[in-house]
């Protein structure tokens, strides 16, 4: 059975304005220790309202660097894009550098995107065994359990020698480019956000199950504060706590 604290909230929106309000506090706890935050955003659909309700937040923008989890092979102004998603919902409404916007700038050749991304993860602080340690990585989980673009089945999954990859997801038959465990186990802070009847199954097994190791999300081995945030469909197949 998983130690990993869990919240579960009414609805998305509650889930939303409980996760905005974390990452605030993770902003300010960390610019008032080292004076800068450096966070992994997630893409996908869930934090997309956490974006949009920072918007209104009273924060050091100019101490607080983006990065992303994952992005795909599409260019910045595609519909797909995570950058695009962040940047319509939080960047284009909040004073921040554009020298502190971090995307993950995917181009023809995937494998010079990924080669320009570890260059750009030098700037993050290391973890003691030489990896980014952000101070938050944000994470949604897919209905497969699959956290970032690590997918099941995936070469990905067992790269430990590198802070990002690129990969091929047969099921979507498209590339991304991923950070990779050891980066996102390194951060001091990572909040999962999940939400939907589709992950209750993935959410039982991880933080209810027996052990057994079935998705990628279960291969997470976080050496900082690990968070869950469910909405009540997410957690609906949990045991009675
Ligand atoms: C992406 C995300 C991906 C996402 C999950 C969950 O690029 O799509 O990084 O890992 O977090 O697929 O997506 P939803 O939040 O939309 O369910």
């Amino acid at each position: 059975k998983s130690q990993q604290p869990y919240q579960i909230y009414l609805e998305p929106g509650e889930l939303a304005r409980a996760a905005a309000r974390r990452w605030v506090e993770l902003a300010r706890e960390s610019i008032r220790a080292r004076n800068s935050f450096h966070v992994a955003l997630a893409g996908g659909s869930t934090p997309k309202p956490v974006y949009q309700l920072l918007q209104q937040e009273e924060l050091e923008w100019d101490k607080i660097h983006l990065y992303w989890g994952d992005e795909r092979d599409v260019p910045a102004d595609h519909p797909e894009s995570n950058y695009l998603m962040v940047k319509e919902a939080l960047i284009d409404h909040v004073p921040i550098p554009n020298d502190n916007v971090h995307p993950i700038r995917v181009e023809a050749d995937i494998e010079k995107s990924v080669e320009e991304y570890r260059r750009v993860l030098e700037r993050v602080h290391r973890s003691p065994d030489g990896f980014p340690c952000f101070d938050l990585v944000m994470l949604g989980m897919g209905d497969d359990g699959h956290i970032a673009s690590l997918f099941p089945d995936s070469s990905a999954l067992t790269v430990a020698n590198t802070p990002a990859v690129s990969v091929y997801v047969e099921k979507l038959n498209s590339w991304r480019v991923t950070l990779t465990y050891p980066v996102l186990n390194a951060a001091r802070n990572l909040m999962l956000l999940v939400s939907g009847e589709s992950k209750a199954p993935v959410v039982a097994q991880v933080l209810g199950g027996d052990g057994d190791e079935r998705y990628p999300v279960q291969k997470l081995a976080p050496q900082g504060r690990v968070e869950w945030y469910l909405d009540q469909a997410a957690a609906s197949q949990l045991p009675e706590a």
